[in-house]
Order: structure tokens, then C-alpha cells, then sequence
């Protein structure tokens, strides 16, 4: 209908969250042009998305494959199951803490160590789009010195994953990618055939699934699909936590004397302001949702954004509050459903206690180097993207700690 919101339109993204009330409320369920979809936003609506397996991600591979190849987000059953337990135990807890807790403790110092004495920071440009980039580039055992690129391809996947207005030079640059980035890899892994070491890469070339190894190309997918996944939602995490704390300073006060507070920060940001903000899915058959009927086989567009901030389930939604009783943050190890920023449900994010060990640890070091940090003078810390999304720039300022 005319006077519902568009999510392609301009001034969208500027505030979709008044947009997404609009949705919620008037349209819980629309056929959307743009994107040839159903859209949908309602808490209830969207979680049974994620968790009921007759919604399936078929319909990701228009969207996916071309960029990345085949990866697991594009996969179902027990091909699905087999696949994503191969990265798993990786990003689980005895293997994170001892093997790549130092790696990212040594990653967020080296960043720290580059403005820590200069009393400012452009938290984004100078922190957020490096710390997860480079911390899932050493568990694979790649090349610090390209860092440039792993981060120019990241980006340029992701735009052409959020490319809903189909701009040409967005879809041709990530297909330029995906060839870049297979020809940087593919030598790399038969390499690491030959000599493995004790890297992600190592495990994945050695990895067999019913006593066949994964092809060079589906290897070079998975390391495509990880670096677009580990890199740019944590990016977007670490600084809407930063911004969310500061603009509410008794919240971010309250951090910095108890820093066990840092998990509810984290939990309570990815429901406020959740860095992926539209997940697509396929329903098998007819399913009735709020407000209608799903055709079977039709594309459904999930809005997290949505969904997070729906009244239905959490109390004052537009509010962030670190304290409210009706989030925990246990969601990500638990059957619990909770805020919906990682989905749920069995694409639920393989990367997920990775994400909160990254936050905890940078999160830590941030506050240790800046004990009064506070926004520059003139800093807006506005939020930009739709697929998505978190704060454009965030320039910060603090009394070095000598
Ligand atoms: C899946 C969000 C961090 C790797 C997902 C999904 C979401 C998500 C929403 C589900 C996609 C779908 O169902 O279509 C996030 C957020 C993160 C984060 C908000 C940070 C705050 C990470 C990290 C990694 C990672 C650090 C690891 C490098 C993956 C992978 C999948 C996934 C491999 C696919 C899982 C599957 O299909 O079974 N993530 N993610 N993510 N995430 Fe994350």
C-alpha cells in the first residue's frame, strides 16, 4: 500500500526504526516490489522464521553464490549440520580461550598501542573495522600484511550482499571480489595441503566428510563467508556499543566501574542497535503468519531491526537499557529465545561466543586506555546502512594514560 514505508526509499535509513513501528503495527506482513518479497517485523513472526525448519535459506543463492560460492548460510540438513562442525569447535569455548584468546588480546592491543597516547580516536576508522578483520585473518592463519585487502573485500561483499537497489558498479565490484579473492586463495590452500599448520585453513584442508575432503572452492567459500561474517557485524558491534554507552553516561559509568557489566552492554546493544539488520528466508509450504499467509517458495525478508524493538516482547523497546530484565545474555548458548541479531535456530551465528569474547576483550582494553572517554566536541554519531547497519564515525576523546 502507498503510505507504508519503503525500505529502499531515501530518508529509510536515516531512521527505519520509526518506519519499522509503521510496519509492525499497520502491515506485519506486506508483499514488498523492491525487493519481491514478504516482508515481515513482528518479534513472534521473525523468530519462528529462524527456528521453524520449514522456513529454509533456499532462496539465499541468488544473493549468496555469486559473490561467495557455496557456503554453509546456503546449505540445510545433514550437509548443513556436517559442514558447519567442521568450523565449530573452533569457535567454542576450551578452543577460543586457549588457542585464540591471545590472538585477539594481541590484536586489540597492537590498535590500542596506535592512538593510546594521542587522546583521540576515531573509533571506527581506527579500531572497529580493524580488530575483527584481523583477528579471524590469524585463526586462519593468513597474511597480516594484506590487510588492506581482506578489508576492501569484506567490505565490497557485504555491499553487494546489501545491494537491494541492484546499483550495477555495487554488484560488479563484488563479483570482482569474489575473483580476487579466489585467485589470492586458491594457491594459499594448496599450500596448506601440502604443509598444514595449526591454523583454521590447516582444519578446514584436512577435513573430511564422509571420507572426502572438501573441494578447493568450497574452502575458498567458507573463507569468503568468514571474513564477510566475522568482520563487518562485529565491526558495526563495537562501535554501537561505544555510542550507545555514550549517550547514556550513567549507563557507560556504571561499565566502567564493573566491567562484568560488558555482556548485558553487548546483549543489549545487538537487540538496540543489531549490526545485520535483514536476514532472508524460504517457507517450504504455506505458512500463516500476523497479518496473512506466506505462499510456499516465496522470498520472506526477516527485519531483525524490527523485530528486536517489538513491544510485544520487550518492555519501553526504544529505550537502551542494560539493566532490563527481559534480555539475557545467555541467549547465544541456550535454547532461549532472545534478541534476534544473531538469528536462531540452526543458522544461528557459528561466530556468536567469538563476537562476545572479541567485545569483552576490546571493550576492556578501550575503557583501561580511556577511563573518561567522551565524544570529540561536534561529534554526531549517526547510523548509516540498511542491510547493515551502525555509527558512520564515532571521534573520541580522552586524557592519555602515560
Ligand atoms: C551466521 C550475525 C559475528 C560467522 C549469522 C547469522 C546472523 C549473524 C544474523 C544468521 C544468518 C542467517 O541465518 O541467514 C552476527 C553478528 C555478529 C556475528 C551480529 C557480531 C556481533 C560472527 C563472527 C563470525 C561469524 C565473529 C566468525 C568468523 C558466522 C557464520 C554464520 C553466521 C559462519 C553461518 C552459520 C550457518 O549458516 O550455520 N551471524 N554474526 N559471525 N555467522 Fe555471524
Amino acid at each position: 500500500s502507498p503510505e507504508l514505508p519503503d525500505i529502499l526509499a531515501d530518508g529509510f535509513a536515516a531512521d527505519p526504526y520509526s518506519a519499522y513501528g509503521v510496519l509492525r503495527e499497520k502491515a506485519p506482513l506486506f508483499w514488498h516490489e523492491g525487493t519481491q518479497s514478504y516482508v515481515i517485523s513482528r518479534y513472534e513472526d521473525v523468530a519462528r522464521a529462524f527456528r521453524d525448519p520449514v522456513f529454509t535459506t533456499a532462496n539465499y543463492d541468488w544473493q549468496l553464490e555469486p559473490v561467495h560460492g557455496r557456503t554453509i548460510l546456503q546449505l540445510s540438513g545433514r550437509e548443513h549440520a556436517v559442514r558447519r562442525g567442521l568450523v565449530a569447535p573452533a569457535f567454542r569455548g576450551d578452543e577460543l580461550r586457549d588457542k585464540f584468546l591471545p590472538v585477539i588480546e594481541r590484536n586489540a592491543r597492537t590498535l590500542i598501542d596506535d592512538f593510546r597516547d594521542a587522546g583521540k580516536v576515531e573509533l571506527v576508522g581506527q579500531f572497529s573495522t580493524h580488530f575483527p578483520i584481523n583477528v579471524i585473518v590469524d585463526m586462519l592463519g593468513l597474511d597480516q600484511a594484506d590487510h588492506a585487502r581482506f578489508q576492501r573485500w569484506y567490505t565490497s561483499i557485504i555491499a553487494f550482499l546489501g545491494n537491494l537497489a541492484q546499483d550495477p558498479e555495487v554488484a560488479e565490484a563484488g563479483l570482482r571480489t569474489r575473483e580476487e579473492l579466489a585467485a589470492y586463495m586458491l594457491p594459499i590452500i594448496a599450500r596448506r595441503r601440502e604443509e598444514p599448520g595449526d591454523d583454521l585453513l590447516s582444519r578446514l584442508c584436512l577435513a573430511e566428510i564422509d571420507g572426502t575432503r572438501m573441494s578447493d572452492e568450497d574452502i575458498k567459500a567458507f573463507v569468503s563467508l568468514l571474513l564477510a561474517a566475522g568482520g563487518e557485524t562485529t565491526d558495526k558491534a563495537v562501535s554501537a556499543l561505544f555510542a550507545n554507552l555514550l549517550a547514556h553516561p550513567d549507563q557507560l559509568a556504571a561499565v566502567q566501574r564493573d566491567r562484568e557489566l560488558i555482556p548485558r552492554a553487548f546483549a543489549e546493544t545487538l537487540r538496540y542497535s543489531p549490526p545485520v539488520h535483514m536476514i532472508m528466508r524460504q517457507p517450504a509450504e504455506d505458512v500463516a503468519v500476523t497479518g496473512g499467509t506466506i505462499p510456499a517458495g516465496s522470498t520472506v525478508t526477516c527485519l531483525i531491526g524490527a523485530a528486536n524493538r517489538d513491544p510485544e516482547r520487550y518492555r519501553d523497546p526504544g529505550r537502551f537499557d542494560i539493566f532490563r530484565d527481559d534480555l539475557t545474555t545467555t541467549s547465544a548458548f541456550s535454547a532461549a529465545a532472545d534478541h534476534l541479531a544473531f538469528a536462531l535456530g540452526r543458522h544461528f551465528c557459528v561466530g556468536a561466543l567469538l563476537a562476545k569474547t572479541e567485545i569483552e576483550v576490546g571493550t576492556n582494553m578501550l575503557l583501561d586506555a580511556m577511563p573518561d572517554v567522551r565524544l570529540a566536541a561536534g561529534a554526531d554519531p549517526v547510523e548509516h546502512g540498511v542491510f547493515t547497519r551502525g555509527p558512520a564515525r564515532l571521534p573520541l576523546e580522552f586524557t592519555p594514560q602515560g
